[in-house]
């Protein structure tokens, strides 16, 4: 009997596959069924500040800022409506109610007070855990990346020091050294990561001349940003790893946990697929742990982290290098990994 069992952020799972925040998570009925397709846990769409207080805010750069948030933010959730964090508060204690798997609040502000703030309100709605959506628009000349990362780490630590159930943080993919923004994050309290987040930027239409502002969903290779960082993290340091942006399949799931993620999160898979993919992602995982003889996650987790990898080029520049100077074995070796 093949035993999917592992732990997230603490919290026992039957399974490492959660869905992670977006429309599907926004109501109780999809809720429902992500959790009888199978799904381990779910972390709710995000509160975000906008949602709630964007007018207020007077300064004119911020106000730019806004303008484009907001936007992308309408278009990501069409139905959005102005009803206050407490319209909110009360979906996820209605969700926390529905459901009998884990469920994570997420949170996305702008101002510390505003994080601060609700991560208290989503805490004590009675999530199991929170998610902290990070991601910085920058839009300024003179805001070295050491202050913005500095501003999160306080941030995080302030709230970590207030929280009473554990804090992951899901960070963006712009970070220069991710590895060192997760140990800070770590030493600020934060008990795992989500890597990565998509940000949506956006586009032009030309014939109008006007901004759009598009959902692109992650492709089958993206998922290669978030192996690469948890392959580089196993082990070396004390933090749950959860794999993200592009997530599709159970072989997906597979290679995350070999490289030593704790778990996953799947989003685009289950708008591309439908929520029944869940299913389909748990059957392939157990159907390739058979075909390999893993009985349960811990058999396999991190055996191609940079630590265990007998290939001790695979996390170097050196195989970078390699890969370019044999671009045509590389176009035939990729096959067989699909
Ligand atoms: C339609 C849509 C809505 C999303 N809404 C949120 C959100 O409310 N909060 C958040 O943290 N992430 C949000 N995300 C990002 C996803 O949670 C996830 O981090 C991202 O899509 C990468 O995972 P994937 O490759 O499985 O899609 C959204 C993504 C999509 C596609």
């Amino acid at each position: 009997m093949t035993d999917l069992k592992t732990n997230y952020l603490g919290i026992p799972l039957k399974n490492p596959v959660v869905v992670g925040a977006c429309k599907l998570t926004s109501n109780i009925d999809s809720l429902k069924k992500i959790e009888n397709a199978g799904a381990a846990a779910v972390v709710l769409k995000s509160l975000f500040e906008e949602q709630i207080g964007y007018e207020s805010y007077q300064m004119e750069e911020e106000l730019t800022m806004y303008n484009e948030r907001y936007a992308e933010m309408i278009t990501i959730h069409p139905d959005i409506k102005h009803g206050g964090a407490s319209e909110h508060i009360a979906f996820v204690k209605e969700a926390k109610n529905a459901l009998n798997i884990p469920v994570i609040g997420s949170i996305n502000a702008v101002s510390k007070e505003i994080w601060i703030e609700y991560s208290k309100l989503v805490e004590e709605a009675g999530v199991d855990a929170l998610e902290l959506n990070f991601y910085h628009v920058p839009v300024d000349f003179d805001k070295t990346s050491e202050m913005i990362e500095q501003e999160q780490i306080d941030l995080v630590s302030e709230i970590c020091k207030n929280s009473v159930v554990p804090v992951s943080v899901k960070l963006s993919m712009s970070y220069s050294n991710p590895l060192n923004i997760i140990k800070r994050m770590k030493k600020a309290g934060v008990s795992g990561v989500v890597l990565y987040n998509r940000v949506f930027k956006p586009d032009i239409n030309l014939k109008d001349e006007k901004n759009i502002y598009p959902i692109d969903f992650s492709s089958y290779s993206d998922i290669r940003n978030a192996l690469r960082t948890i392959g580089l993290a196993y082990d070396k340091i004390d933090i749950d790893l959860i794999g993200s942006n592009g997530v599709f399949s159970g072989l997906d799931v597979a290679k995350s946990i070999l490289v030593g993620a704790d778990a996953v999160q799947v989003v685009s898979s289950l708008y591309k697929n439908g929520i029944d993919q869940i299913g389909e992602i748990l059957n392939s995982l157990k159907k390739w742990m058979t075909e390999k003889g893993y009985n349960s996650l811990e058999d396999f987790r991190g055996k191609l982290s940079k630590s265990k990898n007998k290939d001790i080029f695979a996390f170097e520049r050196a195989q970078y290098v390699d890969i370019l100077m044999n671009i045509e074995k590389i176009f035939v070796k990729t096959e067989d990994i699909l």
